[in-house]
């Protein structure tokens, strides 16, 4: 007789909880608790950050998607998520596109820190970071039985990277719990042009170009938001593909410039432009061609903040 209670009671217990999750893809047993840290991924990309939240315990807490919104902007409908029932368990989204970060709330902080730096050593670089939070409304009484709920997060952009006039394949960014690290060099395309207009791409004849003739080389950013600009900081060449080539001639650096080297644009757009003379390394000498591989260390800075990193005589 006594057993019979304790399993009825157990069972109205679970009907009870399902009754709850309601048809979206939750597991009472695994579900049945409040929000952990474990709850919230966070996904860097070069063009937005999305946000996924664990449904499941937020509906045990009493709530529903709609109590959710970034950086407690309750009233704004766009501040808040979409859920998706095609995962399990079932998710909250939030997409923020980083063109209009500040529309919910968001805000973009640009500082030095340690992170890594154009060559992947560690160093103090500057690191854009944006951070966030996603609660509940606070209740219109003096007290509340229902948990109040906080998802914080942040994601780290390194502002610092070394190009190469190879087409760089895309990154994919990771993804993790709360605070996250994101790239934007998969935007970034060192690329060369046969002339100073910048519309003609350079043709490489299979000779090899004759010495001395002028190419045109540019930085650009595609896809990149609208805040940050170009700036090189560093370009060189090295005789091998490896951009750690002990053997390098430097095309500039700072204001220090190779005689035959031109910028004409740096930190004031989204292409750094600047042209330069064909040559050969002397240790090619045997060779029919000489290969020179081009490099740029390359900052992506705000326009307020370009001509501060730019060297000084170019600034003024
Ligand atoms: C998700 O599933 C729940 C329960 O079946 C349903 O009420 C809700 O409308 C669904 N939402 C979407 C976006 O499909
Ligand atoms: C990066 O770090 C490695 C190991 O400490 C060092 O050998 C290399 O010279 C560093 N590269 C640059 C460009 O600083
Ligand atoms: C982000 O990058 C920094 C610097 O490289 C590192 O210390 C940190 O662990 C990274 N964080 C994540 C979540 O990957
Ligand atoms: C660059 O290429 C275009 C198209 O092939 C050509 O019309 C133009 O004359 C070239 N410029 C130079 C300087 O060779
Ligand atoms: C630059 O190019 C070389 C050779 O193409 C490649 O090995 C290297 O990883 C590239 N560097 C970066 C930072 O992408």
């Amino acid at each position: 007789m006594e057993r019979l209670c304790v399993i009825l009671l157990l069972v109205s217990k679970t009907l009870m909880v399902n009754a709850q999750f309601n048809g979206f893809n939750c597991d009472a047993n695994f579900h049945s608790r409040f929000p952990a840290e474990r709850d919230i991924s966070v996904y860097c990309g070069v063009q937005t950050i999305t946000l996924k939240i664990n449904f499941c315990p937020v509906l045990f807490s009493g709530y529903t998607d709609t109590d959710l919104a970034l950086n407690g902007r309750h009233g704004d409908a766009h501040c808040r998520g979409f859920i998706n029932n095609n995962t399990f368990p079932t998710v909250v989204l939030f997409s923020i596109s980083l063109s209009t970060l500040e529309a919910c709330g968001n805000s973009l902080v640009v500082s030095t820190a340690q992170g890594p730096n154009a060559y992947g050593n560690l160093s103090l670089v500057q690191i854009g970071n944006i951070a966030g939070y996603i609660d509940t409304p606070d209740p219109p009484t003096v007290i509340s039985y229902l948990p109040g709920l906080l998802y914080k997060f942040s994601c780290s952009y390194p502002l610092e990277y070394l190009v190469n006039n190879t087409q760089l394949a895309s990154s994919a960014a990771a993804i993790s719990v709360k605070d996250s690290n994101g790239t934007f060099v998969s935007t970034l395309n060192l690329l060369l042009y046969n002339d100073s207009t910048y519309v003609h791409h350079l043709a490489i004849p299979v000779s090899g170009l004759t010495l001395k003739t002028r190419v045109f080389a540019a930085v650009k950013a595609t896809n990149l938001d609208r805040r940050w600009n170009v700036l090189m900081d560093y370009c060189y060449t090295t005789p091998s593909g490896n951009p750690n080539d002990e053997l390098r001639y430097d095309l500039f650096f700072g204001c220090d410039k190779d005689p035959q080297t031109t910028v004409f644009e740096n930190g004031k757009s989204q292409m750094g432009r600047f042209s330069f003379e064909v040559f050969r390394f002397v240790k090619h000498k045997n060779q029919k061609m000489s290969t020179v591989f081009l490099h740029c260390v390359t900052k992506l800075c705000r326009s307020d903040d370009c001509p501060l990193l730019l060297p000084v005589r170019m600034a003024a």
